[in-house]
């Protein structure tokens, strides 16, 4: 099969290119990426040069573009990874999210109707749903919990979703979508809480938690989220959506102290932060329905998933050096510059 895997050079696409390489070599995979700031070439580094691996530079936005590789390639299925991700941006920017997330899925979905295809899959997100509230533990995400945005990034991944479903009455697109919670991992982007902590620890840098740091995320690895989406695709049922997530929901403030004890770094670089507008204060997916129907669950533990990402981190620190020093300090200088400190 040709599975044209959109994203690829990001964070979760290249895990997820990785993954279908090493599980499923008999397939060819073409990764379809703008490389915008939050692509990068080097990750792909190690399988450029691989015969059933391409890498094709364009905007999924493009539609002369995409209907030539469609026209090339005539692939069998289409992983949606492309997207703008960073809820932060999306806050300062909210255009370019209208535009990829949306406009952008709109013309893969137009080049799968024309050419055909087998199946197209949406990754989504958890954020979708809105937040829960702190003082109900008992309230989960299910696939029948309301669409109910609170970003610009996530209503632009609600668009997408809508979009998508609506293709799938109105054309019989074959489609599937999945809803994640929040990876952590590999070749995470310095943006993030993760990466960002682990990288602002090893610099001796300040750690700025908005607010309090008492929102929960559900974190989950992000070989776990690849397989869920291998299984989505091969075994999913066509029009459906499955919600991932692994019931290891955190603290911020407890993931920071964990990275400051991890490398060894004084709590006192812990410093509060003005809040993010408009902040989701509590992510938990409840992923029975992937469970019952695909047999996924998650394999890694947070205590081992975290321990390998930050010793990833460790020994990459050529990948995410080479992403500081550039444009990223400017971004850095115009999100925390300014901000004001809690007391
Ligand atoms: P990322 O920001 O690390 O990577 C996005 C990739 O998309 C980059 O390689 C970028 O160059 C590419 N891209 C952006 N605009 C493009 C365009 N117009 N045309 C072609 N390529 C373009 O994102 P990520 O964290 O890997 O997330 C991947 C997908 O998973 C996104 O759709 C996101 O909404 C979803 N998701 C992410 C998480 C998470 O925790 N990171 C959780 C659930 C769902
Ligand atoms: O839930 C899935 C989503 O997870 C994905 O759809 C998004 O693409 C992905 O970016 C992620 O969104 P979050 O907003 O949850 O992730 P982020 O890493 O930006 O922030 C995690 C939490 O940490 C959030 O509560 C905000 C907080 N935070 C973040 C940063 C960058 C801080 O306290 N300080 C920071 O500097």
């Amino acid at each position: 099969m040709t599975i044209i895997v959109t994203g690829g050079a990001g964070f979760i696409g290249s895990n997820f290119v990785f993954h279908m390489l090493k599980n499923h070599p008999e397939d060819r995979i073409i990764c379809l990426d703008k490389l915008t700031y939050a692509g990068n070439l080097s990750t792909l580094a190690p399988v450029m040069n691989q015969s059933n691996f391409r890498f094709v530079k364009d905007d999924i936005c493009d539609r002369e573009a995409v209907y030539r590789l469609f026209e090339e390639e005539h692939p069998d299925i289409v992983v949606n990874f492309a997207a703008e991700s960073h809820v932060d941006r999306s806050i300062e920017t909210p255009e370019i999210f209208l535009q990829t997330n949306i406009i952008g899925t709109a013309v893969l979905m137009d080049a799968c109707r024309k050419y055909g295809i087998r199946r197209y899959h949406q990754v989504s997100t958890d954020e979708v749903y809105g937040d829960l509230p702190l003082d109900r533990p008992d309230l989960f995400f299910t696939e029948e919990t309301p669409i109910h945005t609170s970003s610009p990034y996530s209503s632009s991944k609600a668009s997408a979703d809508l979009l998508v479903m609506a293709y799938h009455r109105t054309y019989e697109l074959p489609v599937t979508i999945s809803r994640c919670s929040n990876n952590y991992g590999p070749y995470h982007f310095p943006e993030k809480l993760i990466p960002l902590m682990i990288v602002n620890a090893l610099h001796d840098k300040p750690l700025p938690v908005y607010g309090e740091g008492l929102n929960v995320r559900d974190w989950l690895y992000v070989e776990d989220h690849c397989k869920a989406i291998d299984l989505v695709i091969h075994n999913g049922r066509v029009g459906e959506v499955y919600n991932i997530g692994g019931h290891n929901e955190m603290r911020n403030i407890d993931i920071v102290k964990l990275i400051c004890n991890a490398l060894g770094k004084p709590e006192s670089l812990i410093t509060h932060v003005a809040d993010r507008k408009g902040h989701d204060m509590r992510y938990a997916i409840d992923p029975t329905k992937i469970h019952n129907e695909l047999g996924w669950l998650p394999e890694t533990k947070f205590a081992d998933g975290i321990e390998q990402t930050i010793d990833w981190y460790l020994h990459h620190q050529e990948w995410w050096e080479t992403i500081i020093s550039g444009e990223y300090q400017n971004y850095y200088d115009k999100m925390y510059g300014n901000r004001a400190v809690l007391v």
